[in-house]
């Protein structure tokens, strides 16, 4: 059953993330605080008011507004708060539990995850055999610092592919570096990242960004696609890559096939948000996540290929898919077809990464 829950002190931006988490939930929450006038008061269906902590009064209140307001559960962000509160709430009022964990640990978990995260990928760098000179992997700072923001950007990218991806941007040619769909950003974020570290060169990014274009013929997929908005998506991809565009990111909000005859035409790319982009015109790293139907994967390649560089990289993404074979087939026939011309190839999680050979 839902406990009556007090949200102390109430008009902290965390007080009010998890008031508004509450109501979602069809909770009942009382907001508190011990200012004489809180501007944050107008947003809480029922308040109370607290002496500070520090009051020798304060007890007395809080026991009085819990018993009388019938309070469950105490929410506070304040690490001052949590603290008295979890030393004392026990003896005080002992059917009444602290909501949250300690607001320290909270707003470090994300860095200790990443950090942890760090330390693992520095411990078990990836022999890759390449033709191309290898730099030094990240500090594991850089690593934590990467992983940690790119976990804030909504998408699709899991360790092992985050993994290679330090591995192989280390081991890239100069040039410019395609992904084909990107979303909300998440895999893009990463790239444009290691562009800007490795000096790569400059990202660029093509999707149509269209709810049609979300459609992948597959009916389990497609379900999932009809509750998303393709003008928030792109929205939500500008919001997080702009603050880390150095003059070396930008989009065409086109199909890939359309991109890549735009990108044959010009290497210029001109959008509001990220303003103008010179691109070098070879492609030095391919992601191919867009359309995962054979045929679309396939017309990815098809039409990208041509552009890549000698030394460069092309990652199909979902080569190993639960919904269907398109970036398997596509794979291995561009595998098949190119065998003389490849230095390496692996899969790692569920996308294959080969390398072009830089030999000729
Ligand atoms: C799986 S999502 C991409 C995920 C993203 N890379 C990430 O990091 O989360 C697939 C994307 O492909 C895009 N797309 C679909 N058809 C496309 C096409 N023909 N060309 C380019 N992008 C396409 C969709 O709009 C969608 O944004």
């Amino acid at each position: 059953m839902n406990k009556k829950i007090l949200i102390f002190p109430a008009g902290m931006p965390r007080s009010l993330e998890h008031l508004k988490k509450c109501v979602r939930d069809g909770r009942e929450v009382i907001g508190s605080s011990s200012l004489a006038y809180d501007t944050a008061r107008e947003q809480y269906p029922a308040w109370v008011h607290l002496p500070y902590v520090t009051d020798p009064e304060f007890d007395e209140a809080l026991r009085q507004a819990v018993t009388e307001l019938g309070v469950g559960e105490i929410y506070t962000p304040n690490i001052v708060v949590w603290n008295y509160l979890n030393q004392n709430l026990g003896k005080m009022l002992p059917r009444v539990v602290l909501a949250n964990a300690s607001p320290v640990d909270e707003v470090l978990r994300g860095y200790r995850d990443a950090f942890a995260k760090a330390r693992y990928l520095s411990g078990n760098q990836l022999p890759l055999s390449s033709d191309v000179s290898c730099r030094p992997l990240l500090s594991e700072i850089e690593i934590a610092g990467l992983s940690r923001y790119t976990e804030m950007i909504p998408g699709m990218c899991d360790d092992d592919k985050f993994h290679a991806l330090l591995e192989i941007a280390r081991r890239a040619v100069r040039g410019d570096i395609v992904e084909i769909g990107n979303w909300w950003g998440k895999s893009a974020f990463i790239f444009s990242w290691l562009a800007h570290h490795f000096e790569i060169g400059k990202l660029l990014c093509v999707d149509p960004w269209t709810n049609e274009h979300l459609v992948q013929g597959e009916k389990i997929v497609d379900s999932g696609s009809e509750q998303v908005d393709a003008e928030e998506a792109l929205r939500v991809f500008q919001i997080g890559l702009l603050p880390f565009n150095s003059n070396h990111i930008n989009y065409l909000r086109m199909t890939s096939v359309d991109g890549a005859a735009y990108y044959a035409g010009s290497r210029s790319v001109s959008t509001e948000a990220f303003g103008k982009t010179e691109y070098a015109g070879s492609i030095s790293m391919l992601h191919i996540d867009g359309n995962h139907a054979y045929t679309a994967v396939k017309a990815d390649i098809e039409s990208w290929q041509p552009f890549m560089s000698e030394g460069g990289w092309i990652v199909f993404d979902d080569y190993i898919w639960a919904f269907g074979d398109g970036p398997q087939r596509a794979g291995d026939e561009f595998l098949e077809s190119n065998r003389p011309g490849i230095a390496t190839a692996f899969v790692m999680g569920t996308a294959l990464f080969i390398q072009l050979s830089s030999r000729g």
